[in-house]
């Protein structure tokens, strides 16, 4: 990620706090890992021994990220967890993953053949495997609803990639699996990985006690650059339709969501967590400018929305796919008496409270609170699972999806688009199931590039 526009931190006027006042992230990790010796690993594998047994959904670059994540975070607690079974659409995306974590960590990868399951319906084969406690699902966001409702059906515990919705229907189905996992004290957490960051979290903390008053505006941006296209296949054997869409997932809204859902979401879920929910309603555009062919889907390449929450702050968006531009993503606070800017950084997230005459209040470099956000959110899936004290916060992460398809809807179809409609609402862009290699039913509807005062929605 590049900050292409990074405010400097003024050198002058520094009152440096005592950055001892942790966020919940820091003290839940500190004090879950001393219980750890004291439980029966045993008690909790549903099938595998001792060792807790983990699938993956998806086992393509975050899904092979998240596992090496998950390994981590095991490594670190003195958990013993396999990686036992792997599900994905591409037999190429499985064995390359397989390979790749084989060489990382041995015999902690324990994938036999009958393990590996390949093709649309691979996601039933490695939540229903006995040897798995639990599934981490990578697979485009618009099936999460798919794999996170089998995962429960199954009685596993989720580690789900965000966005976790791309429309009412899906939002309402998440949430019902939800429900299930809860009835089941199953854990379900969410890779909005910004929340598990110690110095995010430290100016959310800030931000809530005061530092900048009461908050009156906020801005959310990410403009970045473009992103990988796999293709179409082998020149004697191109992929079905149904195949090339799943794998280049990113360029159609039933499956990414759009880049508002798919990539930007985190800073809209930055907003939400600051105002302690999602907004009301919103009113945007967007459209498709610097990437255009056909290879490039449905999707827009820009979005530029307007967000009302209750209170009558309002949050102005931006988000951009362009290739050769400057790069920009952040959040940015503006209260009744300064102005708070948040430098997200995997690790390093840096931020500075400024008051209006332009004084530093506060700052942190990135370097207090120091910690790896992606390993922090298996950490936390394993000490709930281990201390009987399942984490469920799908609500948090399918609001945010919400808001970035409600901002995405408003763009597409030119109208004002309220929070309760999208959550109460049956839209559904997905074409009918069963998911098969083939043809994509409908196909035409799913390559309509939306054109505002046109489009039905
Ligand atoms: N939190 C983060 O910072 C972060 C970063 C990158 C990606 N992500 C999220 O992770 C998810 C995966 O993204 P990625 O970058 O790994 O994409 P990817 O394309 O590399 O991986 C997705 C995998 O899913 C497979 N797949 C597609 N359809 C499938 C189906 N029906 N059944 C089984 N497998 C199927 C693909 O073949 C591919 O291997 C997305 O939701 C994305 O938004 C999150």
């Amino acid at each position: 990620m590049t900050d292409g526009n990074e405010q400097q931190p003024k050198p002058t006027g520094v009152t440096r706090r005592d950055f001892v006042k942790k966020g919940a992230v820091g003290l839940g990790a500190a004090a879950a890992a001393t219980n750890i010796n004291l439980i029966s690993r045993a008690a909790y594998a549903q099938g595998g021994g001792t060792t807790l047994g983990l699938g993956i959904v998806g086992s393509g670059g975050r899904g092979t990220g998240a596992i090496f994540n998950h390994l981590t975070a095991a490594k670190e607690l003195g958990i013993d967890v396999q990686l036992r079974a792997m599900g994905d659409v591409a037999e190429d995306r499985l064995s390359g993953a397989l390979s790749n974590l084989k060489q990382n960590w041995g015999a902690q990868i324990d994938v036999p053949a009958n393990r590996q399951f390949v093709g649309m319906d691979a996601y039933q084969g490695v939540c229903a495997a006995d040897e798995v406690d639990i599934v981490i699902q990578t697979t485009p966001p618009g099936l999460r609803y798919l794999t996170l409702a089998e995962a429960v059906k199954n009685g596993k515990h989720s580690f789900v990639e965000k966005p976790v919705c791309i429309d009412s229907d899906t939002y309402k189905s998440v949430l019902a699996s939800g429900g299930v996992a809860n009835n089941k004290d199953l854990a379900i957490v969410t890779g909005t990985q910004y929340r598990r960051e110690t110095s995010y979290a430290d100016a959310i903390t800030q931000l809530n006690e005061g530092i900048i008053g009461d908050v009156t505006a906020a801005y959310a941006y990410y403009c970045a650059g473009t992103l990988w296209h796999r293709g179409r296949g082998p020149a004697d054997a191109p992929w079905s339709e149904m195949e090339y869409q799943m794998r280049n997932w990113l360029y159609f809204t039933w499956l990414s969501g759009d880049l508002i859902a798919e990539q930007s979401v985190h800073n809209l879920d930055a907003i939400n967590w600051a105002m302690g929910g999602p907004p009301a309603r919103c009113f945007g555009s967007g459209g498709r400018i610097a990437r255009t062919a056909a290879d490039y889907g449905n999707i827009y390449d820009h979005f530029s929305i307007n967000y009302e929450y209750a209170n009558g702050v309002q949050c102005s968006f931006m988000g951009r796919q362009y290739p050769g531009c400057d790069n920009r993503v952040e959040n940015r606070f503006v209260g009744t008496e300064g102005t708070l800017d948040i430098q997200p950084n995997p690790g390093r997230t840096r931020w500075i409270a400024r008051t209006h005459d332009g004084e530093t209040i506060d700052i942190n470099r990135g370097t207090d609170g120091n910690n790896q956000p992606y390993v922090e959110e298996h950490k936390a899936l394993l000490e709930s699972i281990l201390n009987n004290d399942p984490i469920q916060e799908i609500q948090e992460c399918a609001d945010s999806s919400l808001t970035a398809v409600m901002g995405r809807e408003s763009a597409y179809t030119g109208k004002f688009v309220t929070f309760q409609e999208m959550a109460g609402g049956d839209q559904r862009r997905r074409p009918a199931e069963p998911f098969v290699p083939g043809p994509v039913n409908q196909e035409d509807r799913y390559k309509v590039v939306p054109i505002p005062g046109t489009f039905a929605g």
